[in-house]
């Protein structure tokens, strides 16, 4: 199933490498690369393919998602952005949001995310239950991210590679601590240290545990520990797709 992006002015454009520059100086400043990951991937992880429903469509500007349970914290992320959102009025909170997510991995030195514009706003906020829950396990990852989301067993590996940025706070999740030692720094230490095992200090969610004991995780998990350039290049991949979801459907 191809794509087929939107054109979108030359003015846009300038005004999205412009906004790059701002998110790159802001996430510095800020230390928040991984809530600006995670905002992008709460904010596409909703879609729905039955319905054509949900997606990276800007409705986390609504308090109605916002006071979703799974988008504790995420107040936060809206509120750092919105000075800069205020300077580019013409850039869809859409778009917004999906580039600070591309943004964040890129300037933590990850890979580059091919960045798509032409999103456009929407109203209606999806229901609430659609993100994964982490006290679940494989079955529940595949419902979601593939009965739900449409993306495959390969991204659903690649993806949780995420979590080499950033941590739980106790009183968002009820999950506390890193996945890593270097949680400002994207790499492929999430997989090294999951194969590892529990260490003191360091956390793995129960949905992260599980993959070691999926027959076709399992060898994406040690394939990504053994090689970086892999899991970046199936990372990238993944986040696209993600960030996609329901966007330029030909
Ligand atoms: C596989 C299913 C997933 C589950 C169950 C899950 C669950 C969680 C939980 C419970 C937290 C802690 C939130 C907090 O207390 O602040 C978290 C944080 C985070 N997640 Fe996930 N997640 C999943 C997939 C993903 C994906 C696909 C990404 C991005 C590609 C991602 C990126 C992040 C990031 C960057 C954080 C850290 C946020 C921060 O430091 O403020 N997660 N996740």
């Amino acid at each position: 199933m191809g794509k087929s992006y939107p054109t979108v002015s030359e003015e846009y454009l300038k005004a999205i490498d412009k906004a790059k520059r701002k998110l790159r100086g802001l996430i510095a400043e800020k230390n928040c690369a991984p809530l600006m990951l995670r905002l992008a991937w709460h904010s596409s992880g909703t879609y729905d393919q039955s319905t054509k429903t949900g997606g990276p469509f800007g409705t986390m500007r609504f308090k109605t998602e916002l006071s979703h349970g799974a988008n504790n914290g995420l107040d936060i992320a809206i509120r750092l952005l919105q000075p800069i959102k205020e300077q580019f009025p013409t850039i869809s909170y859409a778009d917004f949001y999906q580039l600070a997510g591309v943004v964040a991995v890129e300037v933590t030195g990850g890979p580059d995310v091919p960045f798509h514009p032409g999103r456009e706003d929407k109203e209606e906020v999806p229901v609430e239950g659609r993100l994964p829950n982490a006290t679940k396990g494989n079955d529940h990852l595949r419902d979601v991210f593939i009965k739900q989301m449409g993306l495959t067993d390969t991204d659903i590996v690649a993806l949780s590679g995420g979590h080499t940025l950033g941590r739980g706070h106790k009183e968002r999740s009820g999950f506390e601590g890193a996945w890593t030692s270097n949680p400002l720094i994207f790499d492929n230490s999430y997989f090294t240290e999951l194969l590892t095992g529990e260490k003191e200090g360091l956390l793995q969610l129960p949905t992260d545990k599980a993959l070691l004991a999926d027959p076709v995780f399992r060898p994406l998990v040690e394939k990504y520990a053994a090689d970086e350039d892999a899991f970046f290049a199936d990372y990238a991949e993944a986040h696209m797709k993600l960030c996609e979801l329901g966007f330029a459907e030909a």
